[in-house]
């Protein structure tokens, strides 16, 4: 047997100072959707997510509670987990930056770069902002407040390490005019090459020793390793990678084949990442998914001004997979998404209810009714719309899902749903069924739709895939494969329909609204 082609795909690492919302949620439910999708086309998936559980914020939190940091963590460490295990995510490797081997691994690696000259001890002034935990030359500061968060810097002098990415900077300049495809999509390529690579980088500050929660330096305690060094590690560190000794995973799964991050954090990982591999001779990530945000209608999430959500409760007024399939139809590679309940209830009535759930339940009612539940594809003709528009739809879907555009991929499948939906009105099998003669007819036409709803629910597996299995299995179908999306009557079929249930259960809107405000208020 051919070995299995291996794929190694990383998220980015919350940080463990607050339950995440369901913008952090969107991430891991987009990664867990590709490995999915890579896994039914046979790939050996190493699928690694996790914690950034270091950094001033959380020192400040967990002061603020009376507790340690090294709990504070923990304690939210493992509602990032369980929201992750809740939305189903599938993941093989969940790093905490508290782990020792990450601990001692950066340590070493500090010690290396130290060694070879690539850091160096300096003194420094500047801005520093704290919730963005980063220092800013005078040129660099909006209105005399931070780039990127707006908010107050304070003048700082102290005496750091620094990381000389200085001299990084065109070789990566030439692997990014090598790789316009290192980026994804390929246009943040050139805004990285434009904006950072060519008006040169600033040796990066790597060291903070204003407090305390962070890695230490073995050789000079009084500093820690700034959070976002530590961090950035994790990819590799979890892989069992250290200095001296690398693991067998290591050998076996780096380089990463896709990272995801998201739009904010693109700067670190396009820049200061690849220098570190770079100065450790480590090969670069194949490539590095960005994905824009998710808005609450319309607005930044944030839980000090209320308009915030979270993945777990609108799982538990919904379903897990109302909410898979809402935050990926919603968010494009292009632009951000946005989410209010109105419009989850509308997605769920319209796509779920109407298009899907209708559909199979039509189909497999009438299946039971004329056929006692039993089907073949024996005497299928040879012209056949849905069968023509399957196929068509499958290739599309598997070239979308190939470029990570998975809400085009989605509006492929809706689109085939609708056309069966039709055919069912314009073929009127139940007027058919009339004629005892016209059983044939009758048959091909069933046979033609449940074989349709068979290419649907596989396609929809990596998205939604409790609810695509609950689908399979009423249909009974035997293949769940790709490979198995072909010519209707390719090979002999027989299929036998459970009993039908209801798979999405259409909603009232305004009822729905109250008891999503019921359960909040109890929370
Ligand atoms: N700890 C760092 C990442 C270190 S990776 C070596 C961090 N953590 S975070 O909790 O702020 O963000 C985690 C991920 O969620 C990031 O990829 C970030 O871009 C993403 N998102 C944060 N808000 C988001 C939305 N509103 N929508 C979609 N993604 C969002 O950054």
């Amino acid at each position: 047997m051919q070995d299995k082609e291996k794929y190694f795909i990383t998220t980015a690492i919350p940080y463990a100072s607050k339950k995440p919302h369901i913008g952090n949620t969107y991430e891991i439910i987009l990664t867990d959707a590709i490995v999915r999708f890579k896994k039914m086309q046979n790939f050996d998936v190493c699928f690694c997510t996790g914690v950034d559980e270091h950094g001033q914020k959380i020192e400040e939190l967990a002061e603020k509670e009376g507790i340690n940091p090294k709990e504070y963590a923990k304690k939210v460490s493992d509602i990032i987990k369980n929201i992750w295990d809740k939305m189903n995510c599938c993941y093989d490797i969940f790093i905490r930056t508290t782990d020792d081997h990450h601990v001692k691994a950066v340590q070493n690696i500090f010690k290396k770069l130290q060694d070879k000259g690539d850091i160096y001890k300096d003194s420094y002034e500047g801005w520093y902002c704290t919730p963005c935990e980063s220092f800013w030359t005078n040129s660099q500061l909006v209105d005399g407040n931070c780039p990127e968060c707006k908010r107050e810097v304070k003048k700082t002098k102290e005496t750091a390490y620094f990381l000389k990415v200085g001299k990084y900077q065109e070789k990566l300049l030439k692997h990014m005019e090598d790789n316009k495809d290192f980026l994804i999509p390929n246009f943040y390529t050139d805004e990285i090459i434009n904006n950072f690579l060519k008006p040169g980088l600033l040796d990066f500050c790597i060291t903070r020793n204003t407090f305390k929660w962070g890695i230490p330096i073995e050789s000079d305690p009084e500093f820690v390793i700034y959070v976002w060094l530590d961090a950035l590690i994790n990819y590799i560190t979890a892989l069992k990678y250290d200095t001296e000794k690398q693991g067998e995973e290591f050998k076996k799964f780096w380089p990463a084949d896709l990272q995801i991050v998201g739009k904010d954090i693109l700067r670190f990982h396009a820049t200061i990442w690849p220098i570190i591999l770079m100065m450790l001779d480590i090969p670069l990530p194949k490539h590095i998914l960005v994905h824009q945000w998710l808005l609450y209608k319309d607005g930044k999430m944030s839980k000090s001004s209320g308009n915030v959500v979270y993945a777990d409760d609108l799982a538990d007024v919904f379903s897990v997979d109302t909410v898979r399939f809402y935050v990926l139809k919603s968010m494009s590679l292009d632009h951000d998404g946005s989410i209010s309940y109105e419009n989850l209830i509308s997605v769920y009535n319209t796509d779920l209810a109407n298009t899907i759930g209708n559909l199979t339940k039509r189909v497999c009612d009438m299946i039971c009714k004329y056929f006692d539940g039993s089907i073949d594809n024996s005497n299928l003709s040879n012209e056949n719309k849905l069968e023509k528009l399957g196929l068509e739809t499958k290739e599309e879907y598997l070239n979308l899902m190939e470029k990570y555009e998975l809400s085009e991929a989605i509006s492929k499948i809706l689109k085939f749903a609708r056309e069966c939906n039709k055919y069912i009105d314009e073929t009127t099998p139940w007027v058919i069924a009339k004629d005892e003669t016209k059983k044939e007819e009758l048959k091909e036409i069933l046979f033609n739709l449940i074989e349709s709803i068979r290419f649907i629910a596989i396609m929809l597996k990596p998205i939604i895939p409790q609810t695509a299995e609950e689908i399979l299995k009423q249909i009974g179908a035997k293949e769940q494969n790709f490979d198995s999306l072909k010519k209707f009557n390719e090979s002999k079929k027989e299929i036998k329909i459970e009993k039908p249930t209801v798979i999405f259960e259409r909603i009232d809107p305004e009822k729905k609204l109250k008891e999503i405000e019921e359960s909040l208020n109890k929370k």
